[in-house]
Formats: C-alpha cells, structure tokens, sequence
C-alpha cells in the first residue's frame, strides 16, 4: 500500500477524508493543488460535461478519455476512475475494464454495488487492483428504479444495507461510498466499517469523509443541483458576466 492510501487510512475516524470529482487536467490540477484527498473520475461525466441525461450511456471510451487528462493533472491525490455501466457484468469483464482504466495511472477503481458485485470486487482486488466500493443509491439503476430514490427508508433496507456492507469489505474494498442513505441508518454503517466511509447526500458527519460532485460545489452546472448540495461558489453566473463584459468590449472603437 503506497503512501496515498496510507494517508487515507490515517485520517479515518481522526479528520474528513475529501473527495471530489474531476473530469480533466485543470480542475484535477487545482483540486489537487488545494489539498483534496481523493479526485474521483466519476461517470456523472456523462451529465457534467457530455450532456446526458443520466449515467447509463457512459462507456469505457468515455473513461479512459477522460481519465489521462485527470491523471496528468493530480500529483498528490489519490485518483479513483468509476467502471461505468456494463463493465463489470461478470468477474472476468470486470478485471479486464480495471486494468485498462488502471493503465491510464490510475491509483484505484470503483464500481456501484454491494452483495451482487462481491465476486466482481474480489475479482479486483485479487489481482491487486484498489476499489472502492459505491453501496446506497446506485445511479446507475436509475432506469430499474425509476428514478433517485433515498435508502435505508425502512428497516429492511438498512439490513440490506448492512449486508451491502460486510460484502464489499470482505471482497476487499479499500474505501465505501455510502450515497443517498437515511442519515442514522449511514451513521450505524460507518460505526460498523473496518473501511473509511465516504458519504454523499448521506448526512453532515456521518461517515468518514465526504464526497461531492465538482459541478454541483462550484455552481458549474446551474440547471440542476441536488437539494442536499450548499454551492460554494456560482461559477456559471461568473462565466455570464465575464463573457457579457467581453462582448461590450467588442462595440468599444
Ligand atoms: O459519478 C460520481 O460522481 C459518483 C459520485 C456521486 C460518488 O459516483
């Protein structure tokens, strides 16, 4: 284990563990450069910057693209690169797509589930390749649910969840994204977890660390921002003006 899991190990339970996501060089760059512990590829690229609706028409090609360009731009971070939708469909496949995404310099992979992707996971991280692991709302099944809906709701779901849990550490999951989960039930599992948990729209402080979507920190993506999400910045209102000061300019003699 290299010194930038070590680092993430260390915080856990002491300081948040920080995540966000990045999608190429510059905004991996500066992540990187203010000291963020964890830059994920993730697939919300396919919303983020491909325009689509959801995360179900990500692909390999699409990864890997925009992997190299995150890699080249985080020295310290560690970079986790999402296995889109229908990579990791059995164990073999699942290995395959890793090591390819691996091979962009990656420092680890992740991919949505828990008990139904154990033998995947393992399949993983028994060739040595990192993975965290994704359990609580899955977006990649938002065509077979329907929609986002929040887990945990009932106790049925939080012993599924429970299970979720045990699986993904036995299948030797380095790290586990807990997302949309009722606050208590995402509370219970990080109490329970021999690996950081890493929260998004989970609760404040109820998992090791938190993990959140570039776009929707910075105000990048002004058409939709998730209700759980308190933007930091209005990046988009900023371009506005500067490209409507610009074009002023452009009557000025
Ligand atoms: O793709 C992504 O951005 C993610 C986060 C929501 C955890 O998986």
């Amino acid at each position: 284990m290299n010194e930038k899991f070590e680092n993430i190990l260390r915080k856990m339970g002491k300081s948040p563990i920080s995540q966000l996501t990045a999608y190429d060089y510059p905004t991996a760059r500066m992540l990187d450069e203010a000291g963020v512990d964890i830059i994920l590829v993730g697939d919300s690229l396919g919303m983020m910057v491909l325009g689509y609706p959801d995360t179900t028409h990500v692909t390999m090609q699409h990864m890997l693209h925009h992997a190299e360009g995150v890699v080249r731009g985080a020295k310290n971070a560690l970079v986790v690169v999402d296995m889109p939708i229908h990579s990791f469909d059995t164990p073999e496949l699942a290995l395959e797509n890793a090591r390819l995404l691996m091979q962009t310099g990656a420092d680890a992979v992740k991919l949505e589930g828990g008990t139904a992707q154990e033998a995947a996971i393992r399949a993983i991280t028994a060739a040595g390749i990192p993975l965290q692991a994704h359990i609580g709302l899955l977006p990649q099944k938002v065509k077979e649910e329907g929609g986002y809906h929040m887990k945990g709701k009932s106790d049925v779901e939080a012993e599924a969840l429970r299970k979720d849990l045990e699986a993904v550490i036995r299948a030797g999951a380095f790290s586990v994204v807990i997302e949309c989960t009722r606050h208590s039930v995402a509370a219970a599992l990080t109490k329970i977890s021999s690996i950081p948990t890493i929260g998004i729209g989970s609760g404040h402080g109820t998992c090791h660390g938190e993990v959140c979507v570039f776009h929707d920190l910075v105000g990048g993506f002004p058409w939709f921002v998730p209700g759980f999400v308190t933007p930091g910045a209005n990046i988009s209102g900023e371009i506005s003006r500067a490209v409507n000061q610009w074009k002023c300019g452009l009557l000025l003699p």
